[in-house]
């Protein structure tokens, strides 16, 4: 016999009918030679040589066979995922339009390295040049590009999952449907995943009652149940899971009280089956790429399986501004009017860093284009590229704020105006706390971890100083008379008594 040849009782391969009862299993892809197997049903990925005269063999659907039709699943698969995820709505398209990812679609800044306080610092406070200085150091030893993702490391390792992190509106959620679309068109981990499935957080949260991960899938993806367990079955360790917005998944207790899941096909709530996925109880062979904004990423991180690898999306550098600016208008002229001022403009063109303000922008000119006005008009202030900002993503990227828009503006403006008071950008946990109620929820703060010699520290800030100066001055717009002459006297220093309404009211047209 093969020296892979190894009998259990859990038979791989069983008798039926008459003959010795013989169970068998092989490692998937080894051999079994064996003088009688009669009347068996044999399963598995294994060859069997038969070598006893005379004796007739059942076979049943061969490895080839099981191979082909996962593989035409797959082939299938790819196809719809090519037709759906090739293109892109945006924010503003009506029913039926959009445009196409390629497109759209400029590679982000990604790098794979936590960054100290004072770097930190040089990112949130620098602009224009010396700002774009600051994305080239950061880029020049660690950035990488969506095919090595996984790849080992410099002492040989590599991830079995990967966190891209990521600010709201820096392109995450985009960045995995070009993973998508370069996986199913053979572009990108052709070698490495047989199959890849994506998982929305904000979907699964939708999902209710007890499913099993295959239910959960199937909702997510053109396959049926059955033909899932097919292909997870036949190499997990060619599955990928790109699980998107960590951070909006809305985790219950139960994920901590319930018994470990490690079947694909057990029910439970659906966080908890994503939890145990992401904890390597399902599947544990497989690979995991799972997005999150920083203020999860540390929860991510405990219950993420290992070996783990960080990345983050820091949005774009200054080349892939100016692509970005090319590929979106397609017309040298108007390309070249629109970056020209975008680049004049020493605030707008640090936000470009921003891909979802890149977008703002570009839509911006675009439409004074059409109207024939001058570029700049619909930009007269940086500001209302800001309001836009804001406003978008409180439409767009705010599932179950835990607050009123005008409680959470209001309560951001407060903690930015403390920061500048006090000229900080890096804001102590506690403050941020006391001020706002749920800073882990809130799109526009991000969470910094560092290390201070034994211990971690966590820290807050805005996306960049920019915001910070933003939310101050909507902070003082949104205060109320009564707040404002408080303010006003307190930044001023002016007795209360003695100002004047005349004054105050000056105070206020002037802000
Ligand atoms: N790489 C990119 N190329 C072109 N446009 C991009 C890119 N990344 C992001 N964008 C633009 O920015 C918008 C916001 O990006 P996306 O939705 O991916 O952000 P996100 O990081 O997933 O945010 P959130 O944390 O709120 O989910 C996109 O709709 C798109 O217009
Ligand atoms: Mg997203």
């Amino acid at each position: 016999m093969d020296p892979f040849y190894k009998f259990r009782s859990n038979n791989d391969i069983s008798t039926s009918h008459s003959g010795p009862n013989v169970s068998a299993a092989a490692q998937s892809g080894s051999h079994i030679t064996a003088p009688v197997l009669t009347n068996n049903t044999i399963t598995g990925n294994v060859h069997i040589i038969h070598n006893a005269p005379g004796c007739t063999l059942y076979l049943p659907p061969s490895e080839e066979t099981q191979t082909s039709a996962s593989r035409s699943v797959i082939l299938n698969y790819k196809k719809l995922i090519c037709t759906e995820y090739q293109c892109v709505t945006e924010y503003n398209s009506r029913p039926g339009e959009h445009v196409l990812l390629s497109e759209r679609y400029t590679q982000p800044l990604i790098i794979q390295k936590h960054r100290d306080p004072k770097e930190r610092e040089e990112e949130i406070c620098s602009s224009g040049e010396s700002f774009q200085q600051v994305l080239r150091s950061r880029s020049s030893d660690d950035s990488v590009h969506l095919n090595s993702l996984f790849d080992r490391d410099s002492r040989g390792i590599s991830p079995s999952a990967v966190i891209l992190q990521g600010n709201s509106g820096n392109g995450k959620s985009f960045t995995v449907q070009k993973i998508m679309m370069d996986w199913a068109s053979g572009d990108l981990y052709k070698e490495r995943f047989d199959i890849v499935f994506h998982l929305k957080c904000k979907e699964i949260n939708r999902i209710s009652g007890k499913k099993s991960l295959v239910e959960i899938l199937s909702y997510s993806c053109s396959l049926t149940s059955d033909q899932i367990s097919q292909v997870l079955q036949h190499s997990p360790e060619k599955v990928l899971f790109i699980i998107d917005g960590f951070d909006e998944l809305r985790l219950t207790q139960d994920i901590y009280g319930m018994s470990p899941n490690t079947d694909p096909l057990q029910k439970a709530p659906p966080e908890v089956v994503l939890c145990d996925l992401l904890r390597g109880r399902i599947l544990p062979e497989s690979f995991l790429l799972v997005t999150s904004r920083s203020t999860f990423t540390d929860t991510l991180s405990k219950l993420l399986k290992g070996p783990q690898r960080f990345s983050e999306i820091m949005g774009f550098s200054e080349k892939g501004v100016e692509e970005y600016f090319q590929k979106f208008f397609q017309n040298e002229e108007l390309f070249g009017k629109a970056y020209t001022f975008v680049k004049t403009n020493e605030t707008l063109i640090t936000a470009c860093s921003i891909p979802v303000i890149c977008w703002i922008i570009c839509t911006t000119i675009k439409e004074r284009f059409k109207s024939g006005a001058d570029v700049t008009s619909g930009l007269e202030t940086t500001t209302s590229i800001y309001v836009d900002f804001v406003s978008t993503l409180l439409e767009h990227h705010c599932q179950g704020l835990s607050q009123s828009v005008p409680t959470l503006l209001r309560s951001l403006g407060q903690l930015a105006e403390r920061g500048m008071l006090e000229q900080q950008v890096l804001l102590d946990e506690k403050t941020v706390y006391k001020t706002v109620s749920d800073p882990a929820g809130n799109p526009f703060l991000c969470k910094l971890l560092f290390k201070r010699t034994i211990r971690q520290e966590t820290m807050f800030s805005f996306m960049h100083l920019s915001f910070q100066e933003f939310f101050t001055a909507l902070y003082y717009v949104i205060l109320d008379e009564e707040e404002f002459q408080r303010k006003f006297t307190q930044l001023f220093s002016i007795d209360k008594n003695s100002s004047s309404s005349e004054r105050m009211d000056f105070g206020r047209a002037s802000k």
